[in-house]
Protein backbone atom coordinates (compact mmCIF):
# COMPACT_ATOMS: atom_id res chain seq x y z
CA UNK A 1 0.00 0.00 0.00
CA UNK A 2 1.21 3.35 -0.83
CA UNK A 3 0.44 5.93 1.49
CA UNK A 4 0.01 8.69 -0.62
CA UNK A 5 -0.37 11.80 1.77
CA UNK A 6 2.91 11.31 2.68
CA UNK A 7 6.31 12.81 1.74
CA UNK A 8 9.52 11.97 3.60
CA UNK A 9 12.96 14.03 3.83
CA UNK A 10 15.95 12.36 5.67
CA UNK A 11 19.67 12.82 5.64
CA UNK A 12 22.28 14.09 7.04
CA UNK A 13 21.80 17.09 9.99
CA UNK A 14 21.80 20.60 8.17
CA UNK A 15 21.32 19.60 4.66
CA UNK A 16 18.75 22.15 4.96
CA UNK A 17 15.44 19.50 5.19
CA UNK A 18 13.31 21.83 6.90
CA UNK A 19 13.59 24.36 4.79
CA UNK A 20 12.77 22.43 2.10
CA UNK A 21 9.67 20.34 3.57
CA UNK A 22 8.29 23.88 4.65
CA UNK A 23 8.55 24.50 1.28
CA UNK A 24 6.78 21.95 -0.12
CA UNK A 25 3.80 21.43 2.38
CA UNK A 26 3.03 25.05 1.94
CA UNK A 27 3.38 24.49 -2.07
CA UNK A 28 0.94 21.14 -1.53
CA UNK A 29 -1.10 22.61 1.31
CA UNK A 30 0.04 19.84 3.57
CA UNK A 31 1.33 20.29 7.00
CA UNK A 32 5.02 19.84 8.37
CA UNK A 33 6.35 18.13 10.69
CA UNK A 34 10.25 18.62 12.43
CA UNK A 35 10.40 14.98 13.63
CA UNK A 36 14.20 16.19 15.39
CA UNK A 37 12.18 18.55 16.96
CA UNK A 38 10.44 16.47 18.93
CA UNK A 39 13.88 14.42 19.41
CA UNK A 40 15.00 17.70 20.92
CA UNK A 41 12.11 18.57 22.77
CA UNK A 42 12.77 15.16 25.02
CA UNK A 43 16.56 15.91 25.28
CA UNK A 44 15.29 19.79 26.46
CA UNK A 45 13.09 18.13 29.01
CA UNK A 46 16.03 15.82 30.33
CA UNK A 47 18.69 18.71 30.71
CA UNK A 48 15.93 20.53 32.49
CA UNK A 49 14.99 17.96 35.12
CA UNK A 50 18.42 16.63 35.34
CA UNK A 51 17.62 13.82 33.62
CA UNK A 52 21.04 14.25 32.31
CA UNK A 53 23.90 14.98 35.13
CA UNK A 54 27.43 15.72 34.52
CA UNK A 55 27.81 11.80 35.11
CA UNK A 56 25.47 11.10 32.52
CA UNK A 57 22.14 10.09 31.44
CA UNK A 58 19.92 8.60 34.19
CA UNK A 59 17.23 6.40 31.93
CA UNK A 60 15.37 5.07 34.55
CA UNK A 61 14.28 8.68 35.27
CA UNK A 62 14.11 9.94 32.30
CA UNK A 63 11.34 6.66 31.17
CA UNK A 64 9.93 7.12 34.04
CA UNK A 65 9.54 11.42 32.77
CA UNK A 66 8.55 10.26 29.46
CA UNK A 67 4.76 10.02 31.15
CA UNK A 68 4.76 13.52 31.84
CA UNK A 69 6.14 14.78 28.65
CA UNK A 70 3.44 16.44 26.35
CA UNK A 71 4.76 17.59 23.15
CA UNK A 72 2.41 18.97 19.84
CA UNK A 73 3.14 22.02 17.64
CA UNK A 74 1.41 25.26 17.24
CA UNK A 75 0.09 25.08 13.86
CA UNK A 76 0.65 28.46 12.73
CA UNK A 77 3.98 28.61 13.34
CA UNK A 78 5.21 25.29 13.89
CA UNK A 79 6.84 26.28 17.55
CA UNK A 80 6.99 23.23 19.23
CA UNK A 81 5.23 23.04 22.76
CA UNK A 82 6.50 21.13 25.82
CA UNK A 83 3.52 20.40 28.20
CA UNK A 84 1.89 23.69 26.21
CA UNK A 85 5.10 25.72 26.72
CA UNK A 86 6.64 26.92 23.11
CA UNK A 87 10.61 25.58 23.73
CA UNK A 88 11.29 26.49 19.71
CA UNK A 89 14.45 28.32 20.72
CA UNK A 90 15.66 26.54 23.55
CA UNK A 91 15.58 23.41 21.47
CA UNK A 92 18.41 24.70 19.16
CA UNK A 93 21.24 25.21 22.02
CA UNK A 94 24.23 23.31 21.20
CA UNK A 95 23.48 21.89 24.50
CA UNK A 96 20.48 20.15 23.33
CA UNK A 97 22.59 19.35 20.21
CA UNK A 98 25.50 17.73 21.95
CA UNK A 99 23.00 15.16 23.70
CA UNK A 100 20.31 14.70 21.45
CA UNK A 101 21.77 11.84 19.69
CA UNK A 102 22.73 10.07 22.61
CA UNK A 103 18.92 10.34 23.39
CA UNK A 104 17.58 9.78 20.06
CA UNK A 105 19.86 5.89 20.67
CA UNK A 106 17.03 4.86 23.17
CA UNK A 107 14.68 2.54 21.80
CA UNK A 108 11.90 3.86 24.50
CA UNK A 109 12.38 7.05 22.98
CA UNK A 110 12.34 6.03 19.56
CA UNK A 111 8.78 4.30 20.39
CA UNK A 112 7.44 7.11 22.31
CA UNK A 113 7.96 9.40 19.22
CA UNK A 114 6.99 6.72 16.48
CA UNK A 115 4.01 6.47 17.88
CA UNK A 116 2.95 9.84 17.69
CA UNK A 117 4.33 10.68 14.37
CA UNK A 118 2.10 7.85 13.31
CA UNK A 119 -1.07 9.16 14.70
CA UNK A 120 0.20 12.60 12.61
CA UNK A 121 -0.34 10.60 9.91
CA UNK A 122 -3.33 9.45 10.34
CA UNK A 123 -5.04 13.01 10.63
CA UNK A 124 -3.34 14.59 7.59
CA UNK A 125 -1.82 14.93 4.43
CA UNK A 126 2.28 15.65 5.74
CA UNK A 127 5.78 16.47 4.68
CA UNK A 128 7.31 15.19 8.07
CA UNK A 129 11.96 15.69 8.09
CA UNK A 130 14.27 13.22 10.19
CA UNK A 131 16.29 10.17 10.23
CA UNK A 132 13.78 7.36 9.50
CA UNK A 133 10.70 8.43 8.52
CA UNK A 134 10.95 6.87 5.16
CA UNK A 135 12.59 3.61 6.73
CA UNK A 136 10.54 2.90 10.06
CA UNK A 137 7.87 5.61 10.38
CA UNK A 138 6.26 5.88 7.34
CA UNK A 139 7.71 3.13 4.78
CA UNK A 140 4.88 3.30 2.41
CA UNK A 141 5.67 6.81 1.92
CA UNK A 142 4.54 8.03 -1.56
CA UNK A 143 7.79 10.33 -1.95
CA UNK A 144 10.78 9.54 -0.19
CA UNK A 145 14.29 12.39 -0.07
CA UNK A 146 17.67 11.59 1.76
CA UNK A 147 19.21 14.59 1.84
CA UNK A 148 23.36 14.70 1.95
CA UNK A 149 26.07 17.24 1.83
CA UNK A 150 29.42 18.16 2.17
CA UNK A 151 30.43 17.87 6.19
CA UNK A 152 31.68 21.41 5.88
CA UNK A 153 28.70 22.48 3.93
CA UNK A 154 26.92 21.99 6.63
CA UNK A 155 28.76 23.03 9.46
CA UNK A 156 28.60 26.84 7.54
CA UNK A 157 24.97 26.30 7.47
CA UNK A 158 24.36 25.21 11.49
CA UNK A 159 27.13 28.25 12.12
CA UNK A 160 25.62 30.90 10.27
CA UNK A 161 21.89 29.98 11.72
CA UNK A 162 23.87 29.69 15.43
CA UNK A 163 25.97 33.22 15.42
CA UNK A 164 22.25 34.67 14.88
CA UNK A 165 21.47 33.98 18.53
CA UNK A 166 24.77 33.24 19.72
CA UNK A 167 27.65 35.54 18.28
CA UNK A 168 30.29 33.60 20.30
CA UNK A 169 29.37 30.13 18.30
CA UNK A 170 32.78 28.32 16.93
CA UNK A 171 32.60 26.74 13.88
CA UNK A 172 35.27 24.37 14.66
CA UNK A 173 32.74 23.03 17.67
CA UNK A 174 29.81 23.08 14.93
CA UNK A 175 31.69 20.67 13.19
CA UNK A 176 33.03 18.25 15.35
CA UNK A 177 29.33 18.04 16.74
CA UNK A 178 28.13 17.54 13.32
CA UNK A 179 30.09 14.48 12.76
CA UNK A 180 30.11 13.47 15.82
CA UNK A 181 26.32 13.35 15.39
CA UNK A 182 26.51 11.88 11.90
CA UNK A 183 28.64 8.78 13.77
CA UNK A 184 25.74 8.19 16.39
CA UNK A 185 22.69 8.65 13.64
CA UNK A 186 23.95 6.23 11.31
CA UNK A 187 25.86 3.41 13.88
CA UNK A 188 22.81 3.42 16.09
CA UNK A 189 20.99 -0.04 16.56
CA UNK A 190 17.75 1.25 16.13
CA UNK A 191 16.37 2.75 13.34
CA UNK A 192 20.23 4.20 11.75
CA UNK A 193 19.93 6.99 10.03
CA UNK A 194 20.29 5.09 6.30
CA UNK A 195 18.76 5.76 2.94
CA UNK A 196 15.24 4.10 2.26
CA UNK A 197 14.28 1.92 -0.50
CA UNK A 198 13.03 3.59 -3.32
CA UNK A 199 14.38 7.12 -1.69
CA UNK A 200 15.48 9.67 -4.15
CA UNK A 201 19.38 10.87 -2.81
CA UNK A 202 19.90 14.73 -3.51
CA UNK A 203 23.34 16.11 -2.84
CA UNK A 204 22.49 19.27 -1.72
CA UNK A 205 26.47 20.18 -1.24
CA UNK A 206 26.64 22.60 -4.62
CA UNK A 207 22.82 23.31 -5.30
CA UNK A 208 20.37 26.30 -3.99
CA UNK A 209 17.44 26.09 -1.97
CA UNK A 210 15.92 27.30 -5.28
CA UNK A 211 17.57 24.34 -7.02
CA UNK A 212 16.84 21.81 -4.71
CA UNK A 213 12.83 22.63 -4.61
CA UNK A 214 12.35 23.12 -8.28
CA UNK A 215 14.22 19.52 -8.40
CA UNK A 216 11.69 17.91 -5.95
CA UNK A 217 9.04 19.26 -7.59
CA UNK A 218 9.80 17.76 -10.74
CA UNK A 219 10.66 14.13 -8.98
CA UNK A 220 7.19 14.52 -7.04
CA UNK A 221 5.36 15.69 -10.00
CA UNK A 222 7.19 12.78 -12.66
O1 LIG B 1 16.99 17.18 12.53
P1 LIG B 1 17.71 17.57 13.81
O2 LIG B 1 19.17 17.83 13.62
O3 LIG B 1 17.03 18.68 14.55
O4 LIG B 1 17.59 16.26 14.74
C1 LIG B 1 18.15 16.22 16.02
C2 LIG B 1 18.61 14.81 16.34
O5 LIG B 1 17.48 13.96 16.50
C3 LIG B 1 19.53 14.14 15.33
O6 LIG B 1 20.87 14.20 15.73
C4 LIG B 1 19.07 12.72 15.29
C5 LIG B 1 17.73 12.69 15.96
N1 LIG B 1 16.63 12.31 15.07
C6 LIG B 1 16.36 10.98 14.93
O7 LIG B 1 17.08 10.15 15.48
N2 LIG B 1 15.29 10.59 14.19
C7 LIG B 1 14.52 11.50 13.57
N3 LIG B 1 13.46 11.08 12.85
C8 LIG B 1 14.80 12.87 13.68
C9 LIG B 1 15.88 13.26 14.44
Amino acid sequence: MIDSSIIAIDGFASTGKSTLAKMLAKHYNYSYVDSGAMYRGITYAALQNHWITSKGLEEAKLFEGLKSINLNFEPLTNSLLLNGINVSKEIRTQEVSNNVSKIATLPVVRDFLVKQQREMGKRKNIVMDGRDIGTVVFPNASHKFFFTAQPEVRAKRRWEELKLSDPTADFDSVLKNLIQRDAMDSQRKVAPLKIAENAIEIDVSDLSVAEVFTLLLKKIES
